[in-house]
């Protein structure tokens, strides 16, 4: 990572621990049920904004809900069903929102599946492409009113530091289907729907901000027990701790989408993810560059998810 960009470590005053007050605001994070996603849920909800958790689980959203209610004395926490696979669904979870502005979404729902064999979801999509890709897209077109209705809201996109080796020739992974390069596709069209989203709100002049973050590496054994939906063994910690030399848990692996939500100094279009060899640690700017920076394939892709989805989420801002 070039430190140019960086924040010096030393002068920067942003304390994980210690979040800025955001009452009466409203965040929504998709699959906020688990893994990173609760924790980005856990610590907005710590600054007493009302966070919505869309998941497609409700007795998951429950267990999740239970606890940050446990954790977070007076947390305003809620939940909209929210499946991303199903395009047709979308409709009802953002209805499920309620009419009020919504001043930021985190899309960090996402899935990993390892079987050789490809998958569809009902609309005819290779389902991690659908999933996470897809399923973000056309979610924000649904989005847009709520977004456009808060002042200064966000729009954070969870991407992953796989997505910089890999090609999008065949976006749908339809020859030679490898799950790990399905995946890395996905995170990438997400990477690039990010920037260029934010190049399209300027360009309507919308007051939006679109801000991409990844977690670097985060391992559900260096995750800190939030039973009963996550339960870290003494053995497991024990057996982690080497690991967490390079990587981190799914807590810390929340601080750069939390940041991205609440940090005033954050810039749309920017890319922040650990400080540390993009790996782990604290939030940092890092540089947009490579194929993270191809204009002209952001294009293509958010042309061709335009075509799959049948909504432009850019049409709906300004
Ligand atoms: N962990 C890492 O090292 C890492 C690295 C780079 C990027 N990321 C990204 O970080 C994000 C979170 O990862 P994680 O490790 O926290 O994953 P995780 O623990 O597997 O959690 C994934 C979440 O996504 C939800 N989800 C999956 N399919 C969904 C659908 N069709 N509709 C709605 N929600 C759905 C899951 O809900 P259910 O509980 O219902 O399945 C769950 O809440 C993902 O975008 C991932 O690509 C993670």
């Amino acid at each position: 990572m070039s430190s140019h960009h960086s924040p010096d470590p030393a002068q920067d005053r942003w304390d994980v621990h210690r979040l800025p007050p955001a009452e009466g605001r409203t965040f929504l994070v998709t699959g906020g049920n688990a893994g990173i996603g609760y924790f980005v849920a856990e610590q907005l909800a710590g600054t007493g904004a009302t966070v919505v958790l869309g998941s497609r689980d409700s007795a998951k959203a429950e267990a999740a809900m239970a606890s940050i209610r446990s954790r977070v004395p007076g947390a305003r926490v809620r939940r909209v069903p929210l499946d991303l696979a199903d395009l047709s669904s979308l409709k009802a979870s953002v209805d499920a929102l309620g009419p009020h502005g919504l001043d930021a979404v985190v899309h960090n729902a996402g899935v990993l599946l390892d079987e050789p064999q490809r998958r569809e979801t009902g609309d005819g999509h290779e389902l991690m492409f659908a999933t996470n890709h897809l399923g973000h897209f056309a979610l924000t077109w649904w989005l847009a009113p709520l977004l456009t209705a808060a002042p200064a809201s966000r729009v954070v996109t969870i991407g992953s530091f796989t997505a910089k080796s890999v090609d999008l020739d065949d976006l749908q992974s339809t020859h030679g289907y490898q799950p790990k390069r399905a995946y890395a596709r996905s995170k990438l069209a997400q990477m690039l729907f990010g920037f260029e989203l934010d190049r399209r709100l300027r360009a309507a002049g919308s007051s939006t901000l679109s801000v991409v973050v990844h977690p670097g590496g985060a391992l559900d054994s260096l995750t800190p027990s939030r039973p009963p939906f996550h339960v870290r063994t003494a053995g497991a910690r024990l057996r982690a701790l080497p690991l967490g030399v390079l990587l981190q848990g799914k807590e810390a692996a929340a601080w750069s989408a939390v940041r991205a939500v609440l940090d005033p100094s954050v810039r749309g279009g920017q890319l922040w993810g650990p400080r540390v060899l993009g790996m782990r640690g604290l939030p940092a700017p890092e540089p947009v560059r490579g194929i993270l920076a191809d204009t002209e394939l952001a294009a293509r892709v958010w042309a061709a998810s335009r075509d799959l989805t049948g909504v432009d989420p850019s049409s709906r801002f300004g």
